[in-house]
C-alpha cells in the first residue's frame, strides 16, 4: 500500500558540508514506498553547500553557526529547529560537531550518524589514511545509533569497500562515499520498520 506524506516518519538531517549523504536521503525520501520524508536540514556552517540544494529541492533549511556558542546553546538551537519542524528522528550526515551528552540522552534511539569505517575500527578522524596504513583489505562504512560515547553505539548497518594497492585517502574515500549513498537510506528504513514493529510499552 503507498505511504502518504501523513504516515512517513520526519527527519531533521544535520550537516557541516558538502551534504552528499543527506542528498542521497532526500532522493530516496521521494521513491515510492519510502518510510521518511525530510522535513529540516540543518547545519552548523552557513555555507555548507548542501544548504543549497536542500532549498532547491523545497526542504526547510536552518544555520546556526556554532562560532561564539557554547556546545549547549548549539545543540539547543539546532534541537529547537528539528523539534519546530515536527522531527522523529536526527540524522547526523557528516555533522562535524561533537553533541552534548543531554542532547544525546534526549534523543538517544532516535538519532544516527553515520562514520567512514567500519566499527568499531578507526572511531574519530582520518579514517582512510589509518586504514591503509594499517594495510587492510577493505574499509567501509557504518550507520549507528549515537550514544554519548564518540562513534561508540550500536551499529545498525555496514557496508564494505575493497582498498586497492594503489589507494589514497583521497581516492578511497571517494569510493566510500558512492557505497555510503547506497546504505544510508537503507539503513534509516529497517531502522524505522524496526521501530515501527517494536512492542510498546
Ligand atoms: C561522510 O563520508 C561521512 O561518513 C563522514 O563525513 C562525510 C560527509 O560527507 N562523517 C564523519 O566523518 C563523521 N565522523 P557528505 O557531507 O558528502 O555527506
Amino acid at each position: 500500500m503507498a505511504r502518504t506524506s501523513a504516515d512517513r516518519v520526519r527527519v531533521a538531517v544535520f550537516i557541516s558540508g558538502a551534504g552528499t549523504n543527506m542528498a542521497g536521503l532526500l532522493y530516496a525520501s521521494r521513491l515510492a514506498g519510502a518510510p521518511y520524508e525530510i522535513a529540516l536540514v540543518a547545519s552548523n556552517c552557513a555555507d555548507a553547500s548542501g544548504l543549497e540544494l536542500a532549498a532547491l529541492e523545497g526542504v526547510e533549511t536552518f544555520v546556526h553557526p556554532h562560532q561564539g556558542h557554547s556546545r549547549e546553546a548549539q545543540d539547543t538551537a539546532m534541537e529547537r529547529a528539528a523539534t519546530d519542524a515536527g522531527a522523529e528522528i536526527i540524522v547526523l550526515a557528516g555533522y562535524m560537531r561533537i553533541l552534548s551528552p543531554e542532547f544525546v540522552r534526549r534523543w538517544e534511539g532516535r538519532i544516527l550518524n553515520i562514520h567512514p569505517s567500519l566499527l568499531p575500527r578507526y572511531k574519530g578522524l582520518d579514517t582512510f589514511a589509518r586504514a591503509i596504513d594499517a594495510g587492510d583489505s577493505h574499509a567501509g562504512s557504518s550507520v549507528h545509533l549515537v550514544t554519548p560515547d564518540l562513534d561508540a553505539g550500536p551499529v545498525l548497518a555496514q557496508v564494505r569497500v575493497a582498498i586497492a594497492e594503489h589507494d589514497t585517502p583521497e581516492t578511497l574515500a571517494a569510493r566510500v562515499k558512492l557505497a555510503e549513498h547506497q546504505l544510508y537510506p537503507r539503513a534509516l528504513a529497517d531502522f524505522i520498520a524496526s521501530r515501527a514493529g517494536a512492542p510498546t510499552a
